[in-house]
C-alpha cells in the first residue's frame, strides 16, 4: 500500500496529542482515525503471521485476516512459504475460511476456481470465454520465514527486513523456535483499541496490583536507578550466575538492569527488539511456582537462560523460558477490538502427559494475558467517555507508553525512516 497522505482533520486531530500525556479520547474510537491506522501502519508494515511449525508440508496453510483483508499463507510445492490475498480472481469470495488446514490446491468454494499451491490459476471449468489463466494467478503478498517465525506484508514495498532477520536469529537461536511444537492456542476477542493493548503492554506499572504472578518471576518492576541496594544485588547474582554458565554458547543477558527495554524507538524507527533478562532467584520458568513444565527448549541445557523477550511492531511479542515460550498475535478488528491469538510452544519431541502438562504450563501467562485484557477492556469503556481527559505519564514508569505513542505518531504522520537500525537492547 502506497503511503496516503492524511486528511487536515486527522493531522489536526494527532496534533491534540500533549507531550507527557497519554492520548486524547478520539484516538480511540474516532471512525475516520482507524481506517487510517490500518492503511499507514498495518497495511504497509511487517505483521507476525504465524510460526512456520505449523505449517510443515505442502499444502499446509494458514489464515489470518488484517481488519478486513484476509489473507493465505502456505508452504508450496517446493516447501516455501508463500503469502497470497485469501480472495478469489473470479468473482472475489474468500477462498480458504478455516483457521489452518491442508490443501492438494486451492479450490474455490464458489464456483470452484482452482489455484496451485504457487498461486497459479490452474482451471476454471465451465469457462467459455478465453481466460487468460497467467493473469488471474492469487495475488501474492510479502512474506519471509525468520528463526521459525512467519511475516507477512501487506505493502507493495515492505520496510526491510534485514536487520529484524539478523537480529531475531541470534537472539533466537537457543529457544528453537523452528524445532518447537504448538501446544495450545488460545483465540481471544479483547474488547479494546489495539494502541490499547500496546500501551498496556509496554509497563509494568501496572504488574503489582494486576499480576501477582508476573511480579514473582520477573524484576520489570524494577527500574535501575530506582531499585534498592538489596534488588540490585540480587539482580547483579542473577546475572553473574546466569552469564558465567552461558556466555560460550551465545546465551546472554542483554537487559541487566530490571524494568523494561526500551521500545519502540521512534527516534531510530526501531520497531523490533530482542533482549534476555534474568528470573528472580528460584524461578527456572515462567510458571506458577517456577519450577519447569515442560522438558528443555532448542539448544538449552539447562534451566538456568532467564527469559528471552522479542517483540515487532505492530503485533507481536513473545515469552520464552527455558522449557516453552508464550507468543501473542494482534490483530486489529475495527476501533474497539482486537483480536489476540495466544500460543504456548515446547520443545518438538515433549508429549503431553509424559513431558509437560498444559493444567502447570498455562495458568501462568493465561492469567497475565486474562488480566491484561480485563485491564484494556476497562480502559476502552473508560476513554469512551466524555469525562475521559489525559492524563500524566510517569517518566519513571512509562516511559515506553510515550515511546509507543510517539512512534504511532510518527508511522501515522508517515515521517519515519524507511530502513531501520539494528540496536542490542
Ligand atoms: S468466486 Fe471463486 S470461482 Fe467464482
Ligand atoms: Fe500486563
Amino acid at each position: 500500500m502506497a503511503k496516503q497522505a492524511l486528511s487536515a482533520e486527522l493531522a489536526a486531530l494527532l496534533a491534540t496529542r500533549r507531550d507527557g500525556y497519554g492520548m486524547p479520547r478520539d484516538f480511540y474510537h474516532n471512525d475516520a482515525l482507524y481506517p487510517a491506522e490500518v492503511a499507514q501502519i498495518w497495511n504497509r508494515g511487517w505483521l507476525f503471521a504465524g510460526f512456520a511449525v505449523e505449517i510443515p508440508k505442502p499444502g499446509d496453510y494458514l489464515t489470518l485476516t488484517v481488519d478486513s483483508t484476509p489473507v493465505l499463507v502456505m508452504r508450496d510445492d517446493h516447501h516455501e512459504v508463500r503469502a497470497f490475498h485469501n480472495v478469489c480472481r473470479h468473482r472475489g469470495t474468500v477462498l480458504c475460511r478455516k483457521d489452518s488446514g491442508h490443501a492438494r490446491a486451492v479450490v474455490c468454494p464458489y464456483h470452484a476456481w482452482t489455484y496451485s499451491r504457487q498461486g497459479d490459476l490452474i482451471a476454471c471449468h465451465g469457462m467459455q470465454e478465453d481466460v487468460d489463466k497467467s493473469a488471474l494467478g492469487l495475488k501474492p503478498l510479502h512474506a519471509e520465514v525468520c528463526t521459525g517465525l512467519i511475516y507477512i506484508s501487506l505493502a507493495e514495498t515492505p520496510p526491510a527486513f534485514a536487520a529484524l532477520r539478523e537480529r531475531f536469529a541470534a537472539a533466537a537461536r537457543p529457544q528453537g523456535f523452528e524445532r518447537a511444537r504448538i501446544a495450545k492456542v488460545v483465540d481471544y476477542d479483547v474488547e479494546s483499541n489495539w494502541k490499547l493493548v500496546w500501551e498496556n503492554n509496554r509497563e509494568c506499572f501496572h504488574c503489582t496490583p494486576c499480576h501477582p504472578q508476573y511480579v514473582k518471576a520477573n524484576f520489570d518492576i524494577y527500574e535501575e536507578e530506582f531499585a534498592s541496594a538489596a534488588i540490585k544485588q540480587k539482580m547483579a547474582a542473577a546475572v553473574a550466575r546466569t552469564q558465567s554458565k552461558w556466555a560460550a554458547q551465545g546465551i546472554e543477558i542483554t537487559l541487566q538492569h530490571g524494568g523494561l527495554a526500551t521500545f519502540p524507538d521512534p527516534e531510530r524507527n526501531l520497531w523490533f527488539a530482542a533482549d534476555r533478562t534474568v528470573m528472580v532467584e528460584g524461578f527456572a520458568s515462567e510458571s506458577m511456582n517456577g519450577e519447569r513444565v515442560s522438558t528443555l527448549m532448542g539448544d538449552y541445557a539447562d534451566s538456568d537462560v532467564g527469559v528471552l523477550r522479542m517483540r515487532s511492531m505492530p503485533n507481536f511479542w513473545v515469552h520464552g523460558s527455558c522449557d516453552h515460550a508464550v507468543a501473542a498475535r494482534l490483530l486489529p478488528a475495527g476501533p474497539r477490538t482486537t483480536k489476540v491469538r495466544g500460543y504456548w510452544l515446547v520443545h518438538e519431541d515433549a508429549v503431553e502427559g509424559r513431558d509437560y502438562d498444559l493444567e502447570r504450563m498455562l495458568p501462568f501467562w493465561a492469567l497475565t494475558n486474562e488480566q491484561d485484557w480485563e485491564i484494556c477492556k476497562w480502559q476502552q469503556k473508560g476513554v469512551d467517555s466524555i469525562g475521559y481527559e489525559p492524563g500524566p505519564l510517569s517518566t519513571r514508569k512509562e516511559y515506553n507508553v510515550d515511546a509507543f505513542i510517539r512512534w504511532y505518531l510518527q508511522q501515522m504522520r508517515g515521517d519515519g525512516v524507511a530502513a531501520p537500525q539494528l540496536r542490542i537492547a
